[in-house]
């Protein structure tokens, strides 16, 4: 196979200043719903992208599970590698890409962990397996092999039983938005790139070079 010559032309849509909204988060929602409809995959999977103190990055896919007019949730252990980056150094960036409406979609900005409210809300909401396996799993650190593993997740499961506590070390984390980039590719790969930066008067749009 010659991966060289793995190509693809764009044609299905294009994107321009006056068919987007001037706010940001009413166009992610727009481009989401979009995904949703389109029945992708797992339509709401998003690269993680966060660096350590020293600046060497690392990135993860993880499940938006909610976004408001603040900045967009997931849920992870806190403990994790990537609850560990986070904090040390706050900044982050999420990105989707929709291979099929041939979209990618950016935002950077700060995170900061939900409340502990929120935490515990979604946590109750999910399969009782996945509690049991949140409790059980110290996410990101060796493990001896897969049977340690299933031991753990059967002491969680005979402890917590059928109403398992959240540990106060997995919950939500919120990415506040600074900036948002939508990309629509485009034929002759002349793709289209809208910007949205959060500056001192709100919301400013422009147009990046593909
Ligand atoms: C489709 C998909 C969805 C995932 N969703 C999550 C998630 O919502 N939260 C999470 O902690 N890990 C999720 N993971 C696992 C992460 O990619 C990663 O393996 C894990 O969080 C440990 O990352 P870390 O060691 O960098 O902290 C998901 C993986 C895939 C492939």
């Amino acid at each position: 196979m010659d991966i060289a010559s793995l190509r693809s032309e764009y044609l299905r849509a294009s994107l321009d200043e006056t068919g987007v909204s001037t706010e940001p988060f009413a166009q992610f929602r727009r481009w989401f719903d979009e995904a949703l409809r389109a029945e992708l995959p797992v339509a709401n999977a998003m690269t993680l992208a966060t660096s350590d103190g020293t600046g060497r990055p690392s990135a993860r896919i993880v499940l938006l599970k909610g976004i408001d007019e603040r900045g967009l949730v997931f849920f992870t252990n806190y403990r994790s590698r990537k609850g560990r980056e986070l904090a040390a150094n706050p900044q982050a960036a999420l990105l989707f890409y929709w291979a099929e409406l041939e979209r990618e979609l950016r935002v950077e900005g700060r995170i900061e962990a939900v409340s502990a409210a929120e935490s515990d809300e979604y946590f109750a909401s999910r399969p009782l397996a996945s509690r049991h396996a949140a409790i059980a799993s110290p996410q990101s650190e060796a493990v001896a092999n897969r049977a340690e593993l299933e031991a753990r997740f059967d002491e969680a499961a005979a402890r917590g039983g059928d109403s398992p506590q959240r540990p106060a070390h997995w919950g939500g984390y919120r990415l506040l938005p600074q900036s948002f980039e939508f990309w629509q590719g485009r034929p002759s790969r002349l793709h289209d790139r809208l910007l949205y930066t959060l500056g001192d008067s709100g919301w400013q749009l422009s147009r990046l070079a593909p």
